[in-house]
């Protein structure tokens, strides 16, 4: 099982005139591949990784994440899609003010029905493993752009997510902390973790082990998949989707979901 799938996509935005922003885009990411998207501006990345992980639906074409084939699931199932498998990390952060970097963390798993005190021990440990136990406390204004991203990427990991996306997640920091990101990225693809990385720095991008060009909506080059590692994290017997029944705790972040920053 591969997992994405995404099988003649197409992405019109309605206006006059209308916006196509992918024509028949059709790649599949195995289990463990770090894959990176590359293109000017306005080249379809941000949609095609929107609709790769269930957050906008495409106008034409199939997308299957991890064999379910996203068409055929109502948003609220596609929700507990993207809590249980995919994490989102976005060039600007979307970490809470207020809150501190384990509280920001901890919203990861909202969505999920996990009681409070394992949320912020998990926190814990996510902060951990990007290198900010020491940070758990700090509010965002008191972390570099750096950690910041390093927090927003701890959201995104907590709920073990097979899938991590991250769409310019080092635009907005400089070279060396954007390289220290990138670094983090592929520590997590060794893990088992697949990555889909959408960046305008070809010297980054060369930290994946395939990458897709876009010009125009459409796939111009993909230098294919490698053989993806063989402690890839493949989702544990069948769906893993949130509890059912599972009350949504209540936090300051709306709208956030887990794994979705
Ligand atoms: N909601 C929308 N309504 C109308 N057009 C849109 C919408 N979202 C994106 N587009 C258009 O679709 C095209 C692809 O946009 P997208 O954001 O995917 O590009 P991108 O490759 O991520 O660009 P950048 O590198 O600047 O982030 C662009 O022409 C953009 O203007
Ligand atoms: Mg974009």
């Amino acid at each position: 099982m591969n997992a994405l799938v995404l099988t003649d996509i197409g992405k019109q935005h309605h206006g006059t005139p209308p916006v196509v922003a992918l024509r028949s885009v059709t790649m599949t990411v195995g289990y463990g591949e770090f894959v990176a998207v590359i293109g000017p501006s306005g080249s379809g990345k941000s949609t095609l990784l929107a609709i790769a992980g269930t957050l906008e639906r495409p106008t034409t074409g199939v997308v299957e994440v991890a064999g379910e084939p996203a068409g055929r699931i109502s948003d609220r199932g596609l929700s507990a899609i993207r809590a249980g498998r995919i994490g989102f990390v976005f060039q600007q952060f979307f970490l809470i003010p207020a809150m501190s970097a384990l509280e920001n963390v901890a919203c990861g798993l909202l969505y999920r029905g996990v009681p409070a005190g394992e949320r912020r021990r998990a926190a814990g440990a996510a902060l951990e493993r990007v290198g900010l136990a020491d940070r758990a406390q700090h509010r965002p204004g008191q972390l570099s752009g750096g950690e910041c991203q390093r927090v927003a990427i701890a959201r995104a990991l907590i709920g073990e997510p097979a899938i991590i996306l991250a769409d310019e997640p080092t635009g907005n920091l400089d070279s060396a902390a954007g390289a220290g990101i990138v670094e983090l990225l592929a520590g997590l693809n060794s893990a088992g973790a697949t990555i889909v990385l959408v960046t305008h720095n070809s010297e980054l991008a060369a930290a994946a082990s395939r990458i897709v060009s876009l010009r125009d909506g459409a796939v111009i080059a993909d230098s294919g998949a490698k053989t993806p590692h063989s402690n890839a994290k493949t989702p544990p017997g069948g769906t893993k989707t949130a509890r059912s029944g599972a009350k949504t705790p209540s936090c300051d972040a709306d709208g956030q979901e887990g794994g979705h920053v």
